[in-house]
């Protein structure tokens, strides 16, 4: 495909007016992350009906999953989808981690209205370099761009790693002064997937560092903050799993008391994808395991789906804050 394509084209809107209604109203935009039509289908139904802005987060592992091509016409029809059930909810379509210049001006000729560079691996001074080498082509075709310092420990495709290092408050002042950077993803001690904590049964996970999000504050005040590894890991997903043939042990996540005190500061955008991912293998795991002689992908899927809705609206309406805002 060699014509590019603007996101308003797609009926999509950037993260600007998003985030600034968000710091304004003391809430943060939900970033679902999705593969597939069915998480599509639940995001966009629980965003509606719940009236909540949304960020549709795409991985660049999500982005070969189900083609560029592909994606781009289930952006287009997640927006009419949304119109058609009586909505009017603002949709970005955003790359999550992307982890290269061309990956993200690839994304922005291809219909995305918002990337993350995700540099935080190297140092300094080239996390600058390469985050505003970012901004000038993203911010030349109105698309915004999130961008992160200090480093999340956990596992995401092409970007990794085995420890975290805090966010440095010292840091973010140059940073988003020389990058022109939209907004900002902080480390304060949350981390991708289902084993964030070393926690034992039954203790509480270590709390998120506050002083350091206080201190980012202060330095930069006004501007978005971003949370990644902001998934609960909800305790009765993960017993399901168990008691249906899955093996998940010492599984920890953030405690939704502390994220929605961060959707009350300056962080105006949650991410949250391994929950969706544990009550969508849940529900699929129980229907196997209980209807042995099915086959057919929608009985498996189709309650997947509906629990999936369920949590979407749960984590609007209970902990981001960010139903009926639309
Ligand atoms: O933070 C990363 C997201 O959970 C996406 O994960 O790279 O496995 O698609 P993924
Ligand atoms: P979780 O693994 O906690 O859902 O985090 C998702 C994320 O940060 C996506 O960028
Ligand atoms: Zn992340």
């Amino acid at each position: 495909m060699s014509k590019t394509t603007h996101y308003s084209e797609l009926g999509l809107v950037n993260t600007k007016e998003m985030f600034q209604k968000a710091m304004a109203g003391g809430y943060a935009i939900p970033a679902y992350n999705f593969n597939n039509m069915e998480q599509l289908q639940a995001i966009v139904r629980a965003c509606t009906e719940s009236r909540s802005p949304v960020i549709l987060q795409v991985s660049k592992g999500a982005r070969d999953y189900a083609n560029q091509t592909l994606l781009q016409y289930m952006a287009m029809g997640a927006v009419a989808m949304m119109r058609e059930m009586g909505g009017n909810i603002p949709i970005a379509l955003h790359l999550d981690h992307g982890d290269s210049y061309e990956l993200c001006k690839s994304c922005v000729d291809t219909g995305f209205s918002s990337v993350m560079i995700d540099a935080s691996h190297h140092s300094f001074d080239e996390n600058i370099a390469l985050t505003k080498k970012v901004v000038e082509y993203a911010h030349a075709h109105d698309v915004t761009v999130e961008a992160e310092l200090g480093v999340l420990a956990g596992i995401e495709d092409e970007v990794s790693s085995e420890v975290s290092h805090y966010t440095k408050p010292e840091e973010v002042e140059e940073f988003v002064k020389r990058t022109g950077v939209d907004s900002l993803a902080i480390s304060i001690g949350t981390s991708h997937g289902a084993y964030k904590f070393k926690v034992k049964p039954g203790e509480n996970p270590p709390p998120l560092r506050f002083d350091i999000l206080d201190e980012v504050e202060k330095r930069i005040p006004g501007f978005p903050i971003v949370l990644h590894g902001a998934s609960s890991v909800l305790p009765e997903y993960v017993a399901m799993i168990n008691q249906y043939g899955g093996r998940i042990e010492n599984a920890a996540g953030v405690p939704e008391e502390q994220l929605r005190r961060a959707a009350k500061s300056a962080v105006c955008k949650i991410n949250i994808d391994s929950d969706g991912r544990l009550a969508f293998t849940a529900l699929i795991r129980k229907v196997l395991a209980e209807k042995l002689d099915e086959f057919d992908p929608r009985k498996y899927l189709g309650p997947a789906r509906e629990e999936l809705v369920k949590i979407i609206r749960h984590k609007n309406e209970a902990v981001l804050g960010s139903a009926g805002r639309a």
